[in-house]
């Protein structure tokens, strides 16, 4: 059903999808429905930039060109999914460790669409343990900033991401203020970016249980 729902979210997407344009691309299971789905439209678009080395790989394996963001200046739409999402299209992201160039494509990108299987609809945020990307260095000193905040870190095991850093898992934060939480946790010396989509939040949800197609926008 899930595996429905998601490829579901993702083939909708492509209706949003403008000629001639380059389309940013998340990272996920989700997303790789849609960079299958894109491939479709593979001669119509400029090309893609991408927010993982896994999702470059499989954009290239479509043949779809790649870029390098600091060459793209217009980037009408990016497309990604997410961990949890509520009604005013507020996100944690990060679960596949992405979080820092989806956050960076999304702050270029006019418009952002997630794409998502309806389970990840919530009613408020933080079931989800809250991916924090840190320097190395940083990691015991940002970890006891976070227990300070009422959360509980966990180091994720054996990954690094793409950008060479680690990531902190945090269960139990109160999410209850989304921007607020989102603009604190980013004022942690060592932290290079948190999981929380608030302030830049999606500008239309494509939400699919299987059956039926949801769009928040
Ligand atoms: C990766 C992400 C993903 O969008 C998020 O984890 C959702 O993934 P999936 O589509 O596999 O459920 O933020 O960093």
């Amino acid at each position: 059903m899930s595996d429905h729902a998601k490829k579901m979210a993702a083939e909708a997407a492509l209706e949003y999808i403008k000629p001639g344009t380059v389309v940013g691309v998340g990272t996920g299971s989700t997303v790789n429905y849609f960079i299958d789905a894109l491939a479709s439209m593979k001669h119509d678009i400029d090309g893609a930039v991408s927010s993982s080395k896994a999702s470059t790989e499989r954009l290239k394996q479509h043949g779809i060109a790649v870029f390098d963001l600091n060459g793209v200046s217009e980037l009408p739409v990016y497309v990604d999914g997410a961990d949890e999402i509520n009604r005013h299209r507020q996100m944690i992201k990060g679960g596949g460790g992405a979080l820092t160039r989806e956050k960076i494509i999304a702050a270029v990108a006019d418009r952002f669409i997630c794409i998502a299987d309806k389970s990840k609809l919530v009613t408020a945020l933080g079931d989800f343990p809250l991916p924090v990307e840190v320097i190395p260095m940083a990691r015991s000193y940002v970890a006891r900033q976070l227990v300070k905040l009422g959360g509980d870190p966990v180091l994720r095991d054996d990954f690094v991401t793409d950008n060479g850093n680690v990531i902190l898992d945090v269960y139990n934060l109160n999410i209850g203020r989304p921007i607020e939480l989102e603009e604190k946790l980013n004022q942690i010396t060592g932290v290079v970016t948190n999981g929380l989509f608030a302030s830049r939040g999606a500008d239309i949800a494509l939400l699919s249980d299987g059956q039926t197609l949801t769009t928040l926008d």
